[in-house]
């Protein structure tokens, strides 16, 4: 069959980047995480110390970081001018200043048009997954899939098993991300209108996957 393009949006915690993988991996297909990406060149950013609260300083070096994506959705890598930044792009530091730095047009225009590269690039397929990939990036995806899901369940997956009142904490800058990506000028995080809506709060990892399995199936 022709490469089938997969797009697949929503906010943080709803399962977006389990369901992604899975799904390029048992259908043999590509897999592109967008938000690596924005927090490989957050993290670029705050090791060259340029001042995150100041847009047009972002803007000045949005070009400068080399961001190259491994597509391999069983070890998908991301590298910064050659350095693996695989783990130093999880921390809180790179997450609470991520949305700052995804928020400047010339930062989503650079890497928009990394992302675009890659999905032309692409034999077999690929599932890419972001915040506006549906509506900005590919916006002639074969199948497009907003995932939703409750605040309580986001924040519970988000923190494992973390006790409590961690999970109060997740789920305050969980929201607080979300706020700003949704409220963004630039390709904010929004469902497409030709895009599937599934609410997984009440769903386990495994029938979601199989839903956008399905999904893909009927578009083939
Ligand atoms: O998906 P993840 O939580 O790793 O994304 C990190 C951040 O990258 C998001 O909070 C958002 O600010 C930004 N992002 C974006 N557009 C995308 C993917 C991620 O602005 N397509």
């Amino acid at each position: 069959p022709a490469a089938v393009i997969v797009a697949i949006d929503g906010p943080s915690g709803t399962g977006k980047s389990s369901t992604s993988k899975a799904v390029a991996a048992q259908l043999g297909l590509s897999y592109l995480d967008t938000g690596a990406q924005y927090r490989a060149i957050t993290w670029w950013m705050v090791n060259n110390g340029i001042d995150l609260t100041d847009p047009t300083a972002i803007a000045a070096v949005a070009g400068k970081a080399e961001i190259v994506s491994g597509t391999d959705p069983s070890e998908p890598t991301i590298t910064v001018d050659g350095v693996d930044v695989a783990a130093p792009i999880r921390t809180t530091e790179v997450t609470s200043k991520v949305s700052a730095v995804s928020a400047v047009p010339e930062v989503r225009a650079r890497i928009t048009e990394l992302q675009r590269s890659i999905a032309a690039s692409t034999e077999q397929g690929i599932v890419v997954e972001g915040r506006d990939i549906g509506t900005t990036v590919l916006p002639d995806a074969d199948l497009k899939i907003f995932l939703t899901a409750s605040p309580e369940a986001r924040a519970a997956r988000r923190s494992g098993e973390l006790k409590g009142a961690d999970v109060k904490a997740t789920q305050e800058a969980l929201i607080k991300r979300d706020a700003a990506d949704s409220s963004r000028k630039t390709s904010p995080l929004a469902k497409a209108d030709d895009a599937v809506e599934v609410d997984t709060s009440e769903l386990t990892l495994q029938q979601v996957i199989e839903c956008v399995v399905t999904l893909i199936g009927e578009k083939r």
